[in-house]
């Protein structure tokens, strides 16, 4: 069985909970997209982590963990990540592995994405500031220094001083700030190179074999489909494939070899950054949810966006994915509200649509078109029985299952792993 796990909204649905959850079932847990822009939050009794590059199932003990080559590493970051999960006494060593095919986050690549924020001004994206729009330029642009070429000095010697002639002419003639010596970061590199030298491989290969021998496959997608370079708000998007799209790209394991695709959707929406989020609550509203959901950027502290869950957005996601199975999360933080909406059309310049629209025009003018319903007042924090549920909040569920035309497999009713409704494990139920 092998299973992709992917956001269905802007990022921060609660991927990482539920990748937690499923992958007691699994043996090899993968990510194949993005970076350290993201945070997985999993909390296990008292204890909660925030993973940015790791994949999540490597909490469980005995799984095998996979950063496939369609990620981008920042070496430093992923050794402070082993290193603060040693802390914890989980130890990644022997079921860690890294693709040498996966190309690295340099330090120019994070200078430059800061001052291009800072020279877009009111246009910014909001990024997380890691460096990976540039990262993915450079890979695009045949520039991209990869895992394995740090074990060719040479060569890599060449490359960086290379990338940096041009590099170093944009930062200190365009942005006018300091150039890289070539030789400092060629000296730090080297050491990274030793340090994380255990964990490179051809990971395509280990992945094939694994599955060639019966492994249980999770695929941990980053951000969300309509944070995805292609199919989403673009271009307030990351720069990497976050749909299930890219779990085949980036891992070098065949489409046809992929059985599942599952969602994860919040029982509303949050966007950290800029662009359009037609849905979005500006008022007392949005507040509440941000104050009850807790909805601060777990990679950059950030406030998020909060508004209704949009339908529409979600269905585009079922459709474009082919997605199998929905797991919603957060519906607890919905308890005691009156009356809970849901997007079910964009108004745009007077007409209603029921698809999102693709230009950015369109988007940023769309006006929601709510459809109202009832709330509970009862808690649903912690329910792990679906029959225990408010008869209001079942009919939430069903409406939003209708709408987005996709089977609700999993509820989530808190941050905590054993907090769940699971109405159908993918990995163990048919
Ligand atoms: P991810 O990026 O998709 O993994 O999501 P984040 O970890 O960035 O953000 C989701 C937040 O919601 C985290 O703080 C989780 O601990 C929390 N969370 C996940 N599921 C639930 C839930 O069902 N109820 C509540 N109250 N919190 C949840
Ligand atoms: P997880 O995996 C939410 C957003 C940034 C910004 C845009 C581009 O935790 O769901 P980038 O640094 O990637 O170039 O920023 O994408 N973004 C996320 N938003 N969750 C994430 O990851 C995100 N990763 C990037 O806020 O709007
Ligand atoms: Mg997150």
């Amino acid at each position: 069985m092998n299973l992709i796990v992917i956001g269905t909204q802007w990022g921060d649905e609660g991927k990482g909970k539920i990748v937690d959850l499923l992958s007691e079932d699994a043996d090899y847990v993968v990510r194949y997209q993005g970076g350290h822009n993201a945070g997985h939050t999993i909390v296990i009794g008292d204890k909660k982590i925030v993973l940015h590059l790791i994949p999540t199932g490597l909490l469980q003990p005995g799984k095998t963990g996979v950063i496939g080559n369609g990620v981008v590493i920042n070496p430093e970051a992923l050794l402070q990540e082993i290193a603060t999960l040693c802390k914890e006494n989980i130890d990644v060593s022997g079921r860690l592995f890294i693709s040498e095919t996966a190309h690295l986050i340099m330090p120019y690549h994070q200078r430059i994405d800061l001052e291009s924020e800072k020279t877009k001004g009111k246009q910014k994206i909001g990024t997380t500031g890691r460096g990976i729009g540039p990262a993915y330029a450079d890979k695009m642009a045949r520039n991209g220094i990869r895992v394995c070429d740090l074990y060719d000095a040479e060569r890599f010697r060449e490359k960086l001083e290379t990338n940096l002639k041009e590099i170093n002419l944009i930062l200190e003639q365009v942005y006018q700030v300091e150039a890289f010596d070539p030789e400092d970061i060629f000296k730090e590199y080297l050491v990274y190179a030793e340090k994380i030298k255990p964990y490179v491989l051809n990971t395509s290969l280990l992945l094939n074999q694994a599955m060639d021998d019966g492994k249980q496959m999770l695929f941990e997608g980053a951000q969300g489909t309509h944070l995805d370079v292609d199919h989403g708000t673009y271009p307030f998007v990351t720069s990497s494939n976050s749909g299930a799209g890219g779990a085949s790209t980036g891992t070098g394991v065949g489409p046809t070899r992929f059985d599942e695709v599952l969602g994860v959707t919040k029982a509303y929406t949050t966007r950290v950054g800029s662009g359009p989020f037609p849905a979005e609550l500006t008022d007392q509203m949005g507040e509440t949810l941000r104050e009850k959901g807790g909805e601060f950027g777990a990679t950059t502290g950030r406030p998020r966006r909060c508004g209704w869950f949009d339908a529409l957005q979600v269905r585009q996601t079922v459709r474009i994915n082919h997605m199998t199975s929905l797991a919603l999360t957060k519906l607890d933080v919905l308890d005691g509200i009156p009356e809970i909406s849901i997007c079910v059309g964009y108004e745009v310049d007077g007409k209603v649509l029921d698809e999102m629209p693709t230009a950015l025009s369109h988007l940023e003018k769309a006006k929601p078109v709510l459809r109202h319903f009832p709330g509970w007042t009862e808690s649903t924090y912690g329910v792990t029985d679906y029959e225990k549920l408010p008869k209001n909040a079942k009919t939430y569920l069903e409406a939003i299952s209708t709408l987005v035309a996709c089977r609700i497999d999993i509820i989530s009713t808190s941050s905590k792993r054993g907090e769940t409704i699971v109405l159908r494990n993918p990995f163990t139920d048919k």
